[in-house]
């Protein structure tokens, strides 16, 4: 499709509490653009990458909200210069499950200061468009428990509803465009969908 040619590519987020349906999201949006005709590019946060491997498997001793920022910091700066800004100066529209407000949101609720998370990543690129899908903490938990993807903890729960404050806050800061995660997932991904297609709109003209 030509309309796919005509500009520089775009870099869509998706943000959500573990148990959203982010994943779910993400591979329907690919999907839907692609039969559209448009070059679509899948990516996703924590990374493969070296640094991403060693965030999965940090020793506890490791572990604090201001290591882990820079370390989360530290790999989406090489997801973005490896990977996302050679698909979107190609013109593809990237979809990154997880980017900047994953840090802002998870290591914010940890303790680290927002401020100084935004600092650290204010050398990539902000997404140009950034989708949140909000579900109570209890619903995400009983999903993940159902899926046995995640053990669950009170600490767990606890966190995730810092978490989900911090998204809310953004959502109300205008940074992050809400979505009700309680929808029928195809409801949610019409939704992003027409959101995308009327950015895309928007920007040509
Ligand atoms: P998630 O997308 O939930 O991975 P999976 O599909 O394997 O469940 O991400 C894993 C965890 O990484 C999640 O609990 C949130 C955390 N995370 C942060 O704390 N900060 C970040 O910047 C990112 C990208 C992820």
């Amino acid at each position: 499709m030509e309309e796919s040619n005509k500009f520089r590519g775009l870099l869509v987020a998706i943000e959500g509490i573990d148990g959203s349906g982010k994943t779910t999201l993400a591979k329907n949006l690919v999907n839907r653009l692609q039969d559209k005709g448009y070059k679509v590019h899948y990516t996703f946060e924590p990374t493969h990458s070296i640094i991403g491997k060693l965030l999965r498997e940090l020793p506890d001793n490791y572990r604090s909200p201001l290591i882990e920022t820079l370390l989360y910091a530290a790999d989406r700066v090489h997801h973005y210069l490896s990977e996302i800004k050679a698909k979107i100066d190609k013109g593809y529209i990237v979809i990154v499950d997880r980017y900047i407000h994953s840090s802002i949101a998870y290591q914010g609720a940890l303790g680290a200061p927002l401020q100084w998370i935004i600092e650290v990543n204010k050398h990539v690129p902000k997404p140009d468009l950034a989708f949140y899908i909000d579900v109570p903490v209890e619903v995400a938990i009983q999903r993940l428990e159902a899926s046995r993807k995640k053990k669950t903890f009170y600490e767990k729960k606890e966190l995730l509803r810092k978490v989900r404050r911090i998204y809310l806050k953004l959502v109300d800061k205008g940074e992050l465009i809400l979505l009700n995660g309680l929808e029928k997932p195809e409801e949610i991904t019409r939704k992003a969908y027409d959101k995308i297609l009327s950015f895309l709109r928007s920007r040509a003209k």
